[in-house]
């Protein structure tokens, strides 16, 4: 069954925008971790396709990883505080620079999480770069260190955001629209 045709109310970034926004933060990531002892982490499952674009144009030395981290649960728009982190006990964090690479910094309590993780782990670094950014929403005092977008507090879907698991193979981002919710 395909998607119905409106189901965004709005397109907000076209693929073709998004792959340059990714080539420009890349360039900067090259400038900025160039002969440090980069680890650059996707976060599962919605930062996978922005992650694929960036890391054509990362040109530097680094290791690359997958974690999963929850904080949706079923068919909502809400973020539970209740952060479920999976798969970090699988590499070396220790003395390491973590990129963390996110779909959404929506309330920041999943990058918080994160941070708390790898610093306990002794981390080098810690930063995130992420595709959108809602800063209105934040509950905590994270700022990510290169953002793609910075947007108003809508639900968003495409380019790996899903809504109750669905739309994350749009080749867009965009609204989406309320009586789908
Ligand atoms: P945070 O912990 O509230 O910052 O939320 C981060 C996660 O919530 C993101 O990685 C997304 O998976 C999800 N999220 C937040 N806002 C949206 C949205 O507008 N659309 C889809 N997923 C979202």
């Amino acid at each position: 069954m395909k998607y119905p045709n409106d189901i965004m109310s709005k397109v907000l970034y076209t693929e073709d925008q998004i792959i340059l926004k990714a080539k420009e933060l890349a360039e900067r990531i090259n400038a900025d971790y160039d002969g440090k002892p980069l680890t650059i982490v996707c976060t599962l499952k919605g930062a996978t396709f922005f992650f694929a674009d960036l890391m054509k144009y990362i040109n530097i030395n680094c290791n690359i990883e997958f974690i999963k981290a929850s904080s949706y649960v079923g068919n909502t728009t809400m973020t539970i505080g209740n952060v479920q982190i999976s798969n970090v006990m699988n590499f070396v964090i220790e003395n390491r620079d973590i990129l963390i690479v996110e779909d959404i910094v929506d309330t920041g309590l999943t990058c918080d999480k994160l941070f708390e993780y790898f610093r306990k782990h002794n981390c080098a670094s810690v930063n995130v770069c992420t595709l959108l950014d809602k800063p209105s929403r934040r509950q905590v005092g994270i700022i990510p260190k290169y953002c793609g977008y910075e947007i108003e507090d809508e639900f968003v879907i495409g380019y790996g955001l899903d809504y109750n698991e669905s739309y994350r193979n749009i080749p867009c981002v965009g609204i989406i629209n309320k009586k789908y919710i």
